[in-house]
């Protein structure tokens, strides 16, 4: 079976998944799985179009690494996602050690945006324009946008964005907002507000960092609460950590959280698509969690059966 293909025959966009080039470019198992579009029909940069790696310093734009991810995509036919315009992670150093005033600040987060959306234009499906803005309790994040303008900076990055490439998809993204509680809570009125004032925005991201055998409360229900915004979501960076010993018991329960998340992606129309924070154990970020659908030898887990049995759980 194919993933993409099955997800697609569920009547879903995609199903996708996060990548950096060397892994493509120097693994050639790896290369041929990410290749075949049966299984991805989406394509995210896990590191290269993030900030500091496309505006190292002041106005001065690398667009290199990040043509190569869109080179996969667009040679292949798979969608792409953009991650991610604003983050207070992997930021380069004059904006982590700078000061700013509010009026510097929102002309530094417009310029970003809306140069490296503007790169990329007519060749983005998504963008995750907005990346993590809000604390586990849904108050906003006190990062280096946020201590320079409040709160301003989000309507002024979705604003460039949607200037740079009007086609494109704009998301904002986070994690802990999985299952029902206060940060979901928020998120969904920040979207009600900025829909309220005329602010472009038309996705969210459920990143979906997630625990074997302790999938979030409410999982469900909170997935349809998302469907009731009057945009689109996605599960945008989903993978399983298995805490302890690798045995059969916590395969099979992966395999089990896997197939619930790509469930309730199912269930709710708004729901377009679901990607993998990378496939293999080999790559994923998480070491030692095991928390991909290919193993560590690109061969696939019993949670690869799990997004098949998500998927076609209707
Ligand atoms: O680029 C440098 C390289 O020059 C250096 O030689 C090497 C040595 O360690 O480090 C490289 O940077 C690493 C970078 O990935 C690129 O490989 C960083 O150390 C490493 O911390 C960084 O990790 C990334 C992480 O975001 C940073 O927070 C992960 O690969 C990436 O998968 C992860 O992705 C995030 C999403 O963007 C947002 N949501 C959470 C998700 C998982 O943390």
């Amino acid at each position: 079976a194919g993933l993409n293909a099955v997800g697609k025959a569920a009547g879903k966009l995609y199903f996708g998944t996060a990548t950096n080039a060397n892994e493509f470019q120097d693994d050639a198992v790896y290369g041929a799985i990410i290749n075949n579009t049966r299984q991805f029909g989406q394509i995210t940069p896990a590191n290269a179009m993030k900030w500091e790696y496309t505006e190292p310093n002041p106005g001065n734009f690398t667009f290199e690494d990040g043509d190569v991810i869109r080179d996969l995509a667009r040679n292949n036919g798979q969608l792409l996602r953009g991650h991610n315009c604003v983050w207070y992670q992997q930021l380069p150093d004059w904006i982590t050690n700078g000061t700013f005033t509010y009026h510097e600040m929102i002309d530094i987060v417009e310029n970003h945006c809306g140069t490296l959306v503007g790169h990329y234009k007519g060749e983005v499906y998504a963008w995750d324009v907005i990346n993590e803005s809000l604390n586990d309790d849904g108050t906003f994040r006190e990062n280096v946008f946020y201590n320079a303008t409040g709160s301003d900076y989000i309507p002024a990055a979705l604003r460039a964005a949607r200037a740079a490439d009007p086609h494109a998809k704009l998301y904002i993204n986070d994690y802990g907002i999985e299952g029902t509680g206060n940060k979901s809570t928020a998120l969904q009125n920040l979207v009600r507000e900025l829909k309220s004032e005329g602010v472009p925005i038309d996705g969210v991201g459920i990143q979906c960092h997630l625990t074997v055998g302790q999938l979030p409360t409410g999982l469900l229900e909170n997935f349809h609460d998302f469907g009731q915004l009057g945009v689109e979501f996605a599960v945008t960076e989903l993978d399983m950590a298995i805490q302890g010993n690798v045995t059969a018991d916590a395969l099979e329960q992966q395999k089990q959280d896997y197939a619930t998340v790509v469930s309730a992606c199912l269930s709710v129309p708004a729901c377009v698509g679901v990607t993998v924070w990378d496939f293999t154990d080999k790559y994923g970020w998480i070491t030692n969690g095991h928390a991909d659908i290919w193993d560590d030898n690109l061969q696939k887990k019993p949670a690869f059966d799990g997004v098949v049995l998500g998927f076609e759980s209707h």
